[in-house]
């Protein structure tokens, strides 16, 4: 493989799958970049957040995405999200913003304006992408695609858990009806559905540990050359 060519792991599927924590696990393994780009559509949810704001208004919020500087900086073994020079790790994490940025993700300007800075943040280096359609659409050409799921109590407790380590504990009922529709959201739109690529390949994490998770992608990215 030249220097230049992005090599890219692509980890797409619906939320609570467990994507983000295999992900960061896997790049730390490999000694990958992390790509975190369901953030990105978050602090667009974030800048658009302003009272009577109409989050389906793709005329005015794909020039808003692209205006914003995004960036990323890794500290410890996480990422923090810079936008417009602010970090907004944590505000980005509320639940209303993972309603918004379901919302905002579904406008076609939106996807439009971003996928460039998706596709410049991955390049020159090797790369672990997580998000919705990362191997069928950002990264088509991925070295390895997996498809991660979990059944839907297993995520839904996951993202409670995740919610309430980041001090913002909620009702597990609430969350489970939350995550249903924005799955049904991210999975029924007509730009960049989230599915599952013909060639990436489908793993259930329900009942496995990260580690046992990472340990299989592991083996199928050093067999394609990683
Ligand atoms: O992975 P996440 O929960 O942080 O993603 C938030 C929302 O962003 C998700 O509901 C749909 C959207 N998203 C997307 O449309 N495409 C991606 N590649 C990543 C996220």
């Amino acid at each position: 493989m030249e220097k230049d060519t992005p090599f890219v792991v692509a980890i797409d599927g619906p939320a609570g799958a467990g994507k983000s924590t295999t992900a960061k696990k896997l790049a730390a393994t490999l000694g990958y970049a992390f790509l975190d780009t369901g953030a990105i559509y978050r602090a667009v949810a974030l800048a658009a957040r302003r009272p009577g704001n109409d989050l389906g208004d793709g005329a005015s919020l794909g020039p808003l995405a692209a205006r914003l500087d995004i960036a990323f900086v890794p500290v410890a073994e996480s990422n923090r999200l810079i936008l417009d020079g602010v970090d907004a790790s944590g505000d980005i994490r509320t639940s209303e913003i993972s309603d918004g940025a379901s919302r905002v993700s579904a406008l076609p300007p939106v996807r439009a304006a971003l996928l460039g800075l998706q596709r410049r943040l991955a390049a020159h280096s090797r790369v672990v992408a997580e998000g919705r359609d990362v191997g069928t659409v950002v990264f088509p050409q991925a070295a390895a695609k997996f498809f991660l799921t979990a059944p839907p109590e297993e995520r839904a407790r996951r993202r409670s858990r995740e919610l309430e380590a980041a001090g913002r504990p909620s009702d597990p009922a609430t969350v489970m009806a939350e995550m249903v529709a924005r799955d049904q959201r991210d999975s029924t739109r007509k730009t960049a559905p989230l599915r599952k690529a013909e060639d990436a390949l489908e793993i259930d994490s329900g009942g496995l540990s990260p580690e046992q998770v990472v340990a299989q992608m592991v083996e199928v990215v050093r067999a394609r050359g990683g």
